[in-house]
């Protein structure tokens, strides 16, 4: 079975979707300033092993991680509204199909509730 992953040519296009992602959060007013003190080197990094890993690439990151990186900061729902937004238009934008992208929107939305931590 082809992963998603294999399918849009691994690493070099996650990297590509994951740097326009970010260059999208940045610009946002809402989330954008969440970033102000962030290393997004090593943001970007880690973004795009979990991106990977949700098109069924390598790398794991597990939910006890993820939330445990967010936990503090104060995220509601709206805020994770935005940022899927953005990831969902970023992976329109490099052509990644509907269906596919329902598929890891659908990973992300999975995790909504250890990200979220404020209402
Ligand atoms: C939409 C779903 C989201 C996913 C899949 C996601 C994923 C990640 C990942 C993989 C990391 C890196 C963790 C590490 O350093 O090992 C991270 C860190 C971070 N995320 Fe998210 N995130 C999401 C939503 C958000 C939202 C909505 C915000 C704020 C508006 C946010 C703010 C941050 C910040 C500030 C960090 C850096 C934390 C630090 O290094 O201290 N994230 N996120």
């Amino acid at each position: 079975m082809t992963t998603l992953f294999q399918k849009y040519g691994g690493f070099s296009t996650v990297s590509k979707v994951v740097l326009d992602f970010y260059d999208k959060v940045l610009d946002s007013d809402t989330v954008g300033p969440f970033f102000d003190d962030i290393d997004m080197r090593r943001q970007i990094d880690h973004q795009t092993k979990f991106i990977a890993q949700v098109m069924g690439g390598p790398a794991s990151y597990s939910n006890d991680v993820l939330q445990r990186v967010h936990a503090g900061l104060r995220i509601d729902r709206a805020a994770f509204n935005e940022v899927a937004g953005l990831l969902e238009g970023t992976l329109q934008q490099h052509g990644i199909e509907p269906e596919d992208i329902a598929a890891i929107m659908q990973e992300i939305h999975g995790r909504a509730h250890i990200i979220i931590t404020s209402d």
